[in-house]
Parts: structure tokens; sequence; C-alpha cells
């Protein structure tokens, strides 16, 4: 059946799925399939940050009776939501309905008395639970069901991917199991918020905002939270406002430079998080790196988390990610399976180095869905020419305007499906002259490297910039080389209809396998390039009109 459902374009398949998504993860997204009002990014963290300034982390006694919890918790106030998750102990993420009802519990609530130990009496929103009489609890409640916070084993997703029906499904199916769920992402915010309380203790009035991967539509279970200290709009909201001669001014301490500002910035917090942050391990203060940041994990939540400070253009491009991987459904299925295949090979690392990053990748996508015919996604400098004036923003010098209502941008008339772009995305990158070429998503075409980096990938606000300048020669060869083999595997299995009862790894679930790197990095370096380009040259001879084939592998 399988090739049946590879010709044809279903959008009431393709439909459902955004719907179920949507459901599955509260997210606002349609494809063009669907024209459902979506939400400003603005409109999306106003609202999480909000919902997470009533929310409290609870740890609480394995034995816990949620009926009783929810009752004594009610005390303070109606509960909004509620959800249970294991990490280092049972953790509970309880919303309340008002932000009062926080600060009645905190009153209610006492620090502990450690013995030999001192407790540093921070007044936090991450409390204890302990049962003042444990045969208080009903043992005999079944046990509540937990939000699961990771992805799937890699078996797992073979099994999910092998039993799946065709290609698209394969890449929808990795997209629902890895994407963030909406526990995932209210414990994201919540631990930003949770930062926040720690950080405003220094500068009351700032706010702790998430960005990257987080909140850019692109997250997987188990990513980092990105977050940064916003401090420009402490002490500043009505300055305009004031009247007559007078102009008031904070009486600050001055610095040398702005480096040096957020050096000395990030030094107190990182103490700060390290010396009376719940939860708050393994600080390190990374302050001489070119984005100065503070790393620790939340041990709680389960986040390594990073914290920055005055990223405002990193929140842009989050804004940016968002907008492309929320305009059409197809985007973020891609730019998942792009990333998990390049993780299974080794392409991307969680070690910073000389390959490409995440980022750089989810470019790669969205440059070459502004390459197909008609295009998927727009080009940034036509998203500028949809701006209002409330939507211009410049920062540091760089003009990072462009539409931030995401329903004032036509949906894309192409329907091509993922299969075919999957596999067109390999052959386009297999293809791509990397040594002359420059991918430039602000103009959605190729434009001549203005330096001499293997792998040129324009910044798309600091436009000087390279945001793959780290990539090496040999990462990028890699790369091509395991492009041109996905493309010719994805080409065969058109050919030879591989059956999916026949239990062999297929189109996707191929495509991830280990073998496949294996041909090209573990051959002598000699070997290496004419594989590769013998695939290339056999792929040409297929696109070839007098030797091509249809999409179901027949000569035409
Ligand atoms: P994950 O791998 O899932 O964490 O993806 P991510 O998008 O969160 O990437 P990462 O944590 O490495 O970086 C967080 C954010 O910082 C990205 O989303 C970008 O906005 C920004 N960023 C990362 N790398 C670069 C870069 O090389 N140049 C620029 N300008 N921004 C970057
Ligand atoms: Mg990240």
């Amino acid at each position: 059946l399988r090739p049946i459902h590879r010709l044809l374009s279903c959008p009431g398949t393709a439909a459902a799925d955004a719907r179920r998504e949507r459901q599955s993860s509260g997210s606002t997204e349609t494809g063009s399939e669907e024209r459902t009002p979506k939400k400003r990014f603005s409109e999306v963290q106003k609202e999480r940050r909000e919902q997470a300034q009533r929310t409290i982390l609870i740890l609480c006694p394995n034995k816990t009776s949620e009926k009783k919890f929810l009752k004594y918790l009610s005390q303070h106030g109606p509960i909004n939501n509620h959800f249970f998750f294991e990490s280092f102990g049972l953790y509970a993420v309880v919303e309340f309905c008002q932000k009062e009802s926080v600060a009645s519990l905190q009153n209610l609530t006492r620090t502990p008395s450690m013995g030999t130990e001192a407790a540093i009496p921070f007044r936090s929103r991450f409390f204890n639970l302990k049962l003042k009489n444990s045969s208080d609890q009903t043992s005999e409640q079944p046990c509540m069901p937990r939000c699961n916070q990771s992805p799937p084993s890699s078996k797992k997703l073979f099994e999910l991917l092998c039993d799946a029906e065709s290609i698209d499904d394969q890449l929808n199916t990795l997209l629902k199991e890895f994407q963030l769920t909406e526990e995932n992402t209210k414990l994201r915010y919540l631990t930003c918020s949770l930062i926040e309380d720690i950080a405003a203790a220094y500068f009351p009035g700032c706010a702790v905002r998430p960005f990257g991967s987080s909140v850019n539509s692109f997250g997987k279970l188990g990513c980092d939270l990105d977050m940064f200290l916003a401090l420009d709009e402490i002490g500043n909201f009505n300055a305009h406002k004031t009247s007559g001669n007078f102009l008031m001014e904070f009486q600050v301490k001055n610095v040398s430079s702005e480096r040096i500002a957020t050096q000395k910035i990030l030094s107190v917090i990182g103490e700060c998080l390290d010396n009376f942050g719940p939860g708050c391990v393994g600080v390190q203060k990374i302050l001489n790196a070119r984005c100065p940041l503070v790393r620790f994990s939340h041990q709680a939540s389960g986040f390594q988390c990073d914290l920055t400070t005055n990223n405002r253009i990193a929140l842009k491009s989050s804004e940016l990610l968002y907008i492309y991987g929320t305009l059409d459904s197809r985007v973020r299925a891609m730019v998942f399976s792009i990333r998990c295949w390049a993780r299974a090979h080794s392409l991307t690392s969680s070690i910073p180095g000389a390959w490409i990053t995440n980022f750089s990748l989810t470019m790669m996508v969205i440059f070459f869905l502004q390459r197909r015919s008609p295009p998927i996604l727009p080009t940034l400098d036509y998203l500028k020419t949809l701006a209002d004036a409330e939507d211009k923003c410049i920062i540091e010098g760089h003009n990072c305007t462009f539409i931030s209502d995401l329903n004032r941008i036509e949906p894309s008339k192409n329907t091509e499906p993922l299969e075919l772009l999957l596999k067109e995305f390999f052959e386009f990158f297999g293809n791509f002259a990397f040594n002359k070429n420059s991918i430039n998503i602000r103009q959605g075409r190729e434009q001549n490297k203005p330096e001499s980096s293997p792998l040129h990938i324009q910044n798309p606000f600091e436009t000087s910039l390279n945001i793959s300048k780290n990539v090496s020669q040999s990462q990028l060869q890699k790369f091509v080389d395991l492009a041109r083999e996905s493309a010719w595997i994805l080409h065969q299995e058109e050919k030879d209809h591989p059956s999916p009862s026949s239990n062999q790894p297929w189109g996707l679930a191929a495509l991830l396998l280990p073998s496949v790197a294996k041909s090209t990095s573990h051959g002598k370096k000699k070997r290496k390039k004419p594989a590769s380009e013998r695939i290339k040259n056999l792929l040409e001879s297929i696109k070839n009109p007098e030797n091509s084939t249809n999409i179901n592998g027949k000569r035409t």
C-alpha cells in the first residue's frame, strides 16, 4: 500500500495531523491546509510568562495522593491545571488561577531546620512537600500518571518509523514523538520564571526570557534551555511620560564597556544561582566566551540551562524561526527529521567544535524551502515588506524588522509531499556549490561567498556575519557525502519498493542507520570521494530526461 500512500497528496491526513499535533502540543501551528488564527510570538511569550508567574514546582513524597494534594493546595485558591513528572524524585507543577495563591502558600511555608547544616532562607516558588504522617495518604491509590519529559529511545523510534504507512507519515511521526509537549513547554517557562525570581533579588523588575529552540517551534524533548536576562526593561517604563523641566536618571556605576558590564552582571547572577538558587547545580561561569554565559543544571526540571544577557537579536531570530516553523506544517517535520538525521550520523554534537549546529541546519532547511517552486517559505526581505509601523525593530544598528502577524502572510500554493521534499533536500545540498556560494534566507537565493569559510550561511540580522564559520572543510564534506548517499537510498527505495512488512528499516528509518555513515566515513580517505562522486553522477544520470524515472521508479 505504501507507494499509493506516497503518491497521494492527502490534505485530509495532513490537516488531521496538524490538528492532532495542536491538541497534543498546545501549539497554534497549521499548515497551508488550514486557516485558523495563529498567535504572534509576542502573544505566546506574554501568555506563557504570565502563566508561569502563578505556577509553582513541588517535590512530593512518592506516596502522595493526588486528590488530597489538590485539596490541600486549593485552600490557597483555585487551580488551573497541574501535572506530575519524575526527575530526581516525584515533582508536581501546579498552576493557580491567581498569582495571589502563590503568596498565600508561601506565607504558610516554613524554612526547614537542618540539624547540623544551615539553610539559606530564600523564599522561592519551589517547595518541598512533607507528609506529617505517612499513613495519612491512601496507599491504595493507583499510581498517578507522570508526564514523560524525555524523547523516545532509538529502538522505540525505529519501531514507530518502521510501522508507519509512508515516508510522509514517518516524518510526521518523528515530529510528534520529539516535539516539546505542552507540559515540557510549561516547565521551561516555569524554570525561567524561577530563575527570574533569583535574578530579581539583584535587579528588581528584570525579566528572564527563554529563547532558542525552547520557543522557536523547533525544540526537541531534552534540548537545552537557553534563557537571557533582560535588564533593558528596568526603570524606563514611564520615562517618556515625565513632565516638567527635569529628567531623572538612576545613579549607576559605570564600567568601560558593554562586555564588561555583561560579565559583571552574569558573574553576580552566577554566584546567586550557586549560593541560593534552589535546585541549581553545576554552575559554570563562562565569561570569556564571545557571548558570555552562565551554564548550570536545573536539577528538578532536568534542564541544562544557558543564561546570557543582552541577547535581543537572538530573541528576534527565535521569533523569525517561530514564524517559519508555524507558517506551514511541513517545515517542522523537515527540520526535525534533518536534525535527527544529522545527529544519527554525528554531523552535529553537543560539544562545540567544527561541526554544523542545529541552528545552521534549520537555516539550510528554510533556505531549501524558499527555493522550491512555488516557494514553500517566503524570504526574510518579503516578510520585511509586510511589516507595519509597530513591527519596526532596529537592534544595535541592525534592521530586524519583519511582520509579526502570521495571519497576514499568504499560505504557500506548493503542495509537494514530505517524501519528495526530503529527497530533494538531500539532492539540493548534495550538489550545492558550497565553494562559491553563500546561503542567504534574507534574499532566498544563493549569493557569492564574501569570505572563504567552507560553509557560509549569512546571519539574517547581522548580515556581515557567517553563522557557520566554525564548520571545517572535512565536516562539510561529510555532510555532502551523507546527503548524496541518503538521496541515493531514497531513489533506490522508490525503484525497489521494500515491503513495510519485511521488518527491514525503510525510508527515514533506513536513513538514520549508521550503515549509511559507515560506507563514507569508515573507508580510507582516498575512497571516500569517488564513492560520493559516483553517487552524484548516478543521481544525475537518473535525472537526465533520457533515463528519467517517475516517482514510482519506473522508466519514462
Ligand atoms: P538546540 O540545538 O536544540 O539547542 O537548538 P538552538 O536553536 O536552541 O541552538 P543553541 O542552543 O545552540 O542556540 C540558541 C540560539 O542562539 C539559537 O536559536 C540562535 O538564535 C542563537 N545562535 C546559536 N548559534 C548561533 C550563531 O552561530 N550565530 C548567531 N547569530 N546566533 C546563534
Ligand atoms: Mg538551545
